[in-house]
């Protein structure tokens, strides 16, 4: 199905977000503050994607994207990283069938070469058992970056246009690599920093950003909820005036 591209056509908008996108942040900080390893931080921070999960299937969001690791997290300490890496197939091993059981369709996305062979294969696993579930589509970007996302795009693009066509909004916007999903509705960010971080460049052009400054670790049900109470309170004008929204013309 092809989605509505914010900056073509004004989409359809509702109280409840229909894709969420969140920057999980914090998980060092909130173990640093318990005089815990930064990892500690990382291992709790997955027991807080399984309770944003199951809020986001009982208030009816369709997509979740979880930023779980930037292209530039490799400049992170080496152990860091490794510990994140196995965090990683750990949790795919634990969680994949119950989020199965539970129709979720799980993604992941972003340049998956980099990691280990095994990590590649349970992800294509994953992704294959879950493809035909309806509920709530999962995403975790993983050596994911918004500028490495539009590369992408243009170069596959570029591989499939003749020499003289004009590259267009939509021949990008169907290229990149969560194609499959709206544009976000309610961007979050927690751990109390307000930059993007090269997420999702080009699909944040219209969506409503959220800041907290509670940590990843403690970000439960509640807290998306004052996320969504807040997002329900914006007008989303998508470059109209306020007058104008509310009526049919557009
Ligand atoms: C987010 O938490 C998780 C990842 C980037 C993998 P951080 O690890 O960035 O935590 P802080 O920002 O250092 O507290
Ligand atoms: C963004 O968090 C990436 C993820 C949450 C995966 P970072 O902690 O890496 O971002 P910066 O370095 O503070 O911008
Ligand atoms: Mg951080």
């Amino acid at each position: 199905m092809k989605h509505t591209s914010s900056t073509k056509e004004i989409p359809a908008t509702g109280e409840v977000p229909k894709h969420i996108a969140i920057i999980m942040d914090g998980n060092g900080r909130w173990a640093t503050k318990r005089f815990l390893p930064r990892v500690a931080g990382h291992v709790k921070g997955v027991d807080a994607v399984r309770g944003v999960v199951e809020a986001c299937i009982k208030r009816g969001v369709k997509y979740l994207t979880l930023f779980a690791f930037s292209s530039e997290n490799w400049r992170r300490p080496p152990d860091e990283v490794s510990f994140l890496m196995r965090l990683f197939v750990t949790a795919l091993e634990k969680e994949v069938r119950k989020m199965h059981e539970n129709g979720i369709r799980l993604k992941i996305v972003g340049d998956l070469t980099r990691f280990d062979l095994d990590l590649q294969k349970a992800i294509q696993d994953a992704e294959a058992l879950t493809l035909g579930n309806e509920k709530l589509t999962v995403t975790v970007c993983a050596n994911y970056g918004g500028r490495w996302d539009i590369t992408q795009a243009v170069n596959r693009v570029r591989a499939k246009a003749d020499q003289a066509e004009q590259i267009t909004e939509e021949m990008i916007a169907e290229n990149l690599s969560m194609a499959y999903a709206p544009e976000p509705d309610l961007f979050i960010r927690t751990g109390g920093e307000t930059r993007i971080s090269n997420f999702l460049l080009w699909q944040l052009a219209y969506t409503e950003l959220y800041f907290t400054d509670k940590f990843w670790p403690e970000f439960d049900a509640a807290a998306l909820d004052l996320a969504i109470a807040s997002f329900g309170g914006r007008e989303r004008r998508f470059g109209r005036t306020s007058a104008q929204v509310g009526t049919t013309s557009s």
